[in-house]
């Protein structure tokens, strides 16, 4: 075989980089949880052993992390002080849990595709599907708290806003669905922004209600906010003006069936929010690391999970906004079109009337 052996040399490059990062993200991950990050924030230059001593960890290892921090670029290391510094720049990705950009619960996700590995590699050869609840539990909080930043920064302050006169019906008091909710991340952000309104959020995982229950007590609110288990096809109630899917349609086995029932659940001139992953239409315009990841967490987490679920459309979270305008227009709505866009996110209105 006649190759280029240069290019062979470049690739092998780009893949030992792809290792190292998979390698350091476990780093990331034990740097989150012992508060070496947030030790660092704002802290200038510090030694292993200052490091070591202000969270309560052995200076060893903290300089051995330091140093794989050093090699990945997420610190910098002084040669002459041989102290640490962690740029302030990184702070909001790595040490604030409130800002938009901070990444590093995608790593409990990545993990628990490790850990699912197995049955990830078994659906492949049977074709049969893994529901959601079938998943290592790091993938539920992973989930939650990777999306709920990027929920307080954008959902109440641009999103909603977005949709046609839906923000004066939430601020007048407005019944609202939040379908598949998980955790309730988003439908807490709602609740606590729009008091005059009532909010319910449904989720075929009750292990999910669970918890979105204890997390709606923990901030307090317990009047305007109901969760319950119920698949996106089967919640009773009705006369909605505003049913929100975040990040979770293309999750369903019948997302056709999905947008149906709602469309059927809403007020006259109700509305849906969709908020799916960035994509655009076609697989060549996704190539990216966002895409990438993406359609990682596809293969493994999203396609299995409709896959699991009756018709198993399984969309894949890259479907892209004409692919989800065709599932709402099969389900009955006359417009879809998008309204707001992040790095991570693509936000579409959909109106039957
Ligand atoms: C990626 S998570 C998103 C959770 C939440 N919306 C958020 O943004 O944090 C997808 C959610 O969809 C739920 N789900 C999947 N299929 C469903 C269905 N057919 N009916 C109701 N919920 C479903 C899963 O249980 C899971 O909680």
């Amino acid at each position: 075989m006649d190759i280029d052996m240069n290019k062979v040399e470049q690739f092998a490059g780009q893949v030992v980089g792809d290792i190292a990062a998979t390698f350091s993200g476990v780093m990331t991950n034990i740097g989150h949880k012992l508060g070496l990050y947030k030790a660092m924030a704002g802290a200038g230059a510090m030694s292993p052993k200052a490091l070591a001593d202000k969270t309560n960890t052995h200076e060893r290892y903290v300089h051995e992390w330091l140093n794989n921090q050093t090699a990945g670029g997420y610190v910098i290391f002084d040669t002459d002080s041989g102290e640490y510094t962690l740029p302030d720049e990184h702070v909001p990705v790595l040490a604030d849990d409130e800002s938009p950009v901070f990444l590093v619960p995608a790593l409990d996700v990545a993990s628990s595709l490790w850990l699912d590995e197995d049955k990830i590699t078994d659906v492949f050869r049977s074709g049969r599907g893994i529901a959601w609840s079938e998943h290592h539990h790091r993938l539920f909080c992973g989930s939650e708290a990777l999306f709920r930043p990027g929920y307080k920064a954008h959902l109440t302050a641009s999103w909603i806003k977005s949709l046609d006169g839906v923000e004066q019906k939430l601020k007048a008091g407005a019944k609202v669905a939040d379908v598949g909710c998980g955790h309730g991340a988003s439908t807490i952000v709602l609740a606590q922004q729009y008091p005059n309104s009532t909010f319910y959020g449904f989720d075929s995982h009750d292990e999910s209600i669970e918890i979105a229950n204890q997390r709606a007590q923990q901030a307090g609110l317990n009047g305007n906010i109901h969760f319950s288990v119920a698949t996106a096809k089967d919640y009773a109630e009705q006369d909605f003006d505003l049913i929100c899917f975040m990040d979770c349609l293309h999750d369903m086995g019948d997302p056709v069936g999905a947008a149906e029932h709602a469309r059927q659940r809403l007020s006259e001139d109700g509305t849906v929010m969709l908020v799916e992953p960035a994509a655009a239409d076609s697989v060549n315009d996704n190539i990216n690391p966002v895409s990438r990841l993406y359609y990682a967490a596809s293969t493994a987490v999203c396609t299995p999970c409709s896959l699991s679920q009756e018709v198993g459309l399984a969309l894949g979270a890259q479907a892209g906004q004409q692919r989800l305008s065709e599932v709402m227009q099969t389900a009955g709505f006359n417009s879809t079109q998008r309204v707001a866009e992040t790095p991570f996110n693509i936000v579409l209105e959909a109106k039957a009337a």
